[in-house]
């Protein structure tokens, strides 16, 4: 059997864990707020839906990302589903650029004040109702109170360290 058993050294395990996390195939998303008068957006995959009874989402923020002190702060969120051309949004939204520079590229609206990303195969707007802390990172999560929906369904993936699509 060729197969790999992580027990150990907890540092050993964080490695395993990223190692195992690069076959997890994830659609990336920018996930936006806007919060007295200014206006934010992170890429992201550490999102995910939450029950549909009622339709909820929730969202991993590290503390340390820009988004997070709006969020922190109570403002809804948005999540919007890039199409597999918008790796450069991903890009500007990761880091490439910062702050309201992130909204120079793209066609951007709003839902409910909530920036939204209008060529995104999909924006998912947000309530944020609830958060819970856990090591570096916060969760926010809360009802889906508006949906858009755009042209075809032909995703951004991440996948072993690095940009693809689904098909
Ligand atoms: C594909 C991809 C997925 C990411 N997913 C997350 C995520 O789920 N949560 C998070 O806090 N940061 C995530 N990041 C990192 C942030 O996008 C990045 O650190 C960002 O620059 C932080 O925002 P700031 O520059 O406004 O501080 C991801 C980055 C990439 C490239």
């Amino acid at each position: 059997m060729n197969a790999s058993v992580a027990i150990g050294e907890a540092s050993d395990l964080a490695e395993q864990t990223k190692e195992a996390l690069r076959r997890l195939a994830k659609a990336v998303v920018v996930i936006t707020a806007r919060r007295e008068g200014r206006s934010y957006a992170m890429a992201a995959t550490a999102v995910n839906e939450l029950s549909m009874a009622p339709p909820s989402m929730l969202v991993c923020v590290h503390r340390s990302a820009s988004i997070h002190s709006p969020l922190a702060a109570g403002a809804d969120f948005g999540i919007n589903i890039l199409h597999c051309d918008q790796e450069s949004i991903s890009r500007a939204c990761s880091g490439a650029t910062k702050g309201e520079a992130r909204f120079a590229q793209g066609a951007w609206g709003a839902i409910h004040g909530t920036p939204i990303l209008l060529d995104a195969q999909a924006s998912i707007v947000c309530k944020n109702e609830a958060r819970v802390s856990y090591g570096t990172h916060e969760v926010f999560l809360g009802p889906v109170t508006a949906v858009r929906l755009h042209g075809e369904v032909m995703p951004l993936v991440y996948l072993d360290g690095r940009y693809t699509r689904a098909m």
